[in-house]
């Protein structure tokens, strides 16, 4: 079965983050965490931003024993040595080199033509190739470049020594159909495609990046970038949990495998959330705190009769303790009893429909029945505890 490598980038593009900063000590602690939770590649930061970066990646690669250390470069020298110095120790450093290749960031950032932009990547990715083995080019804002350019790019890359190719949709502007066609394209007409890692780096700002980093998988990406919890520039980047279970649920869809271990996923999102200051949304897939909880009366009663009937991931899977089954006006009978009987009341089949009545009263009035809540209810309706 084909092997789907996870590259993370939390502690450099997710760092993006507006109101983001990690520690040295933050970076090495998530790295590590990203370790045991069994990412392939850790993108620790971007060197020459700052002093403070460049000490944050080399902690990181003396910290690190098995997963492969890489740091962002632009196509200049002095970003490749400073990348270079900084992942001296590491035990498996590989190299990012970028650069934007779409009209728009040509004209108005670069101010280049497409033959300099060919020949900064000829010379840049050489340059890297002396320092390092493992060398990974990513044509920044690769979904709003002209096709035909977008091959020579990647192709000039691979000739001068790239042995992973990474395709960013650096805006979120593409979606599943056409971010997938994208890959065959490349496919197609590179024609040492299969020699060289073909990876997505997909943003969320249409809320499509970990579809959009799928839909790269279905069509011969075999490594995927992204970040824990989605953190990022704007809207964030491709949901590695998501794309993880996604591959682990749908193995029908996705015939792959992975090194991620599951049962990691809410400790290393959870820590990620701490350090970051970024909350989790209660709705989000995978960890957030509504993703194993079942309010209506429907739902309750198939979860207590048999789970799989309203959960298609068993919550102990990605180390959440267990289900939830909150207490609300939705709220049926069978999650009420459960609920009573759990806190030790076993009640008659009158004084069951005595009290759930009341339960329903106090539903209409509030947001959630707490426990605290049905303890009053209970001790005013019957003595037995
Ligand atoms: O989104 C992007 O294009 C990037 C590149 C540096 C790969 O983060
Ligand atoms: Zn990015």
């Amino acid at each position: 079965m084909k092997n789907i490598q996870f590259f993370d980038t939390s502690l450099r593009d997710g760092e993006q983050t507006p109101g983001v900063n990690f520690n040295t000590q933050e970076k090495v602690q998530v790295a590590k965490q990203l370790e045991k939770w069994g990412i392939d590649v850790i993108e620790a930061g971007f060197p020459i931003s700052s002093q403070g970066d460049f000490e944050a990646v080399q902690a990181i690669a003396r910290s690190l024993k098995q997963t492969a250390v890489t740091a962002l470069a632009r196509c200049n020298k002095k970003d490749i040595d400073r990348v270079a110095e900084a992942l001296a120790d590491a035990v498996y450093p590989q190299i990012h080199v970028f650069i934007a290749t779409s009209p728009i960031h040509m004209e108005h950032k670069l101010h280049m033509n497409e033959q300099e932009v060919l020949a900064s990547i000829k010379e840049h990715v050489s340059y890297a190739k002396t320092k390092f083995s493992q060398v990974q080019f990513s044509p920044e804002d690769a979904t709003r470049t002209e096709k035909n350019f977008l091959v020579q790019a990647v192709q000039t890359a691979i000739d001068a020594g790239a042995t992973i190719i990474n395709i960013p949709d650096t805006v979120g502007y593409s979606n599943p159909t056409e971010f997938g066609a994208l890959f065959r394209y490349l496919k197609e007409n590179i024609p040492n495609f299969s020699e060289v890692t073909f990876s997505s780096h997909c943003h969320d700002d249409l809320g499509m990046a970990s579809a959009n980093a799928l839909a790269a998988i279905e069509n011969g990406a075999t490594r995927v970038e992204g970040t824990v919890n989605g953190i990022g520039e704007r809207a964030g980047n491709t949901a590695l949990e998501e794309v993880a279970l996604a591959l682990y649920i749908r193995k029908d869809l996705y015939p792959y495998k992975s090194g991620i271990v599951l049962q990691e996923t809410k400790r290393t999102s959870d820590l990620v959330s701490r350090l970051s200051g970024v909350a989790i949304p209660r709705n989000k897939a995978i960890i957030g705190a509504n993703a194993y909880a079942h309010e209506s009366g429907i739902h309750q009663d198939g979860v207590l009769k048999n789970p799989s009937t309203y959960e298609i991931i068993t919550p102990s899977l990605v180390g959440v303790k267990t289900n939830a089954l909150p207490l609300g006006k939705l709220s049926g009978r069978h999650a009420f009893v459960n609920r009573i009987e759990g806190m030790g009341y076993h009640l008659t089949e009158n004084e069951v429909r005595e009290a759930f009545k009341k339960f329903k009263d106090l539903a209409d009035k509030k947001k959630q029945v707490t426990e605290e809540d049905l303890e009053a209810l209970m001790t005013g309706q019957t003595n037995e505890a």
